[in-house]
């Protein structure tokens, strides 16, 4: 199994940016960066999507149970350093916190392990993906592109809803949290853990909050342009943050390589340790230049499952980091 480093996504976006074979000749997570820059436009320094985002520090302490099921570094017990990023979704580094179009909520962390490797997480508060390959992500992209107020019914969005039904199950079925402490992050993807012996067990992870708080499409409106970047810094300043990290266990025949469909509610949910945040960068916005947080980037006992966004998320993440770093 290949593991990522930084190095190694550092090469993959020169690959992308720089390494097509012939003139003319696109990989699709160019294609899929460029369909997000239509949707959100360019903007410089900035990433394609999740572009306004905080970052901070602190550390993930495991559970007894975390080891019980991946040999993972991460899951020692010991205090392992961390690098977080929430971020509101899209290309917009200045869109409004409360708007529809912030949603879905980001967390990514970064695990800084005793050997001087890093693995990462990379989640979203969606309750599952709107489609299920990189494909039909660059197409919906596009869809929506085509599809501006005021554009001729049917529009371009409404004929690939009407092919892709899980699309607007996944993008209708979010609310506002009043703090993003206070909301569910899920890994919509599947991966798996490896423990000692070999065995490997599917899994989808979950950061849940210490409460859920969540407001209504009204108040939200209503909130600050940053109330959610604004309140987080506030409140990590008075006391730390804290998620539980989890893993919702896949039953045997549950579909892994389809992040439209979730697993039923009454899978197994083992909680695999604390992630707290007790620190918010002043900097943050020069910090999250040179961060690249890839979901693909992982350490020996947690596997990429068959899900084919994995790849495909790792290639769009480099693609934009190469053209954001220029
Ligand atoms: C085909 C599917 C997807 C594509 C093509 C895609 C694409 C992207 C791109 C291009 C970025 C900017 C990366 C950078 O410049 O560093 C990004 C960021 C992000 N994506 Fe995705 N994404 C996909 C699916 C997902 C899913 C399933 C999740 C979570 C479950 C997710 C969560 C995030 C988060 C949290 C960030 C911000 C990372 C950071 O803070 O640096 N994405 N995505």
């Amino acid at each position: 199994m290949l593991r990522k480093s930084a190095a190694f996504s550092a090469g993959l976006a020169l690959l992308f940016n720089f390494g097509c074979g012939f003139a003319g000749a696109q990989s699709l997570p160019e294609d899929i960066v460029n369909a997000l820059n239509k949707v959100s436009g360019v903007h410089p320094g900035f990433r394609a999507n999740h572009a306004k985002g905080i970052v901070g520090q602190g550390t993930f302490k495991a559970s007894p149970q975390a080891a019980t099921l991946s040999k993972a570094a991460i899951f020692t017990g010991d205090a392992i350093p961390v690098t977080i990023r929430f971020s509101d979704s899209g290309g917009v580094p200045t869109v409004p916190d409360g708007s529809r179009l912030a949603m879905p909520h980001g967390l990514a962390i970064k695990f800084h392990l005793k050997d001087g490797s890093e693995t990462d997480i990379v989640i979203n508060s969606l309750k599952f993906f709107p489609v299920a390959t990189g494909e039909d992500f660059r197409d919906l992209l596009l869809a929506v592109a085509a599809s501006p107020p005021g554009a001729p019914k049917p529009t371009k969005l409404d004929l690939f809803f009407k092919t892709h039904p899980r699309a607007p199950l996944a993008l209708g079925d979010q609310q506002q949290p009043d703090s993003f402490a206070d909301e569910q992050y899920n890994g919509v993807d599947a991966f798996v853990f490896v423990d000692k012996s070999g065995k490997k067990q599917a899994f989808r992870y979950i950061a849940a909050p210490e409460k859920l708080v969540l407001i209504s499409k009204e108040e939200a409106a209503k909130k600050s342009p940053n109330y959610l970047f604004d309140e987080i810094a506030t409140r990590v300043a008075k006391a730390p943050v804290t998620f539980h990290l989890e893993a919702q266990l896949a039953a045997p025949g549950d579909v892994t390589k389809d992040p439209t469909i979730p697993w039923p509610a009454n899978r197994k949910v083992v909680d695999l340790g604390v992630l707290t945040i007790d620190k918010i960068d002043a900097d943050s916005l020069a910090e999250q230049k040179k961060l690249l947080f890839l979901p693909g980037a992982l350490t020996s006992g947690i596997e990429e499952s068959d899900d084919p966004l994995i790849d495909v998320r790792d290639g769009a993440y480099a693609v934009s980091y190469g053209r954001r770093s220029q």
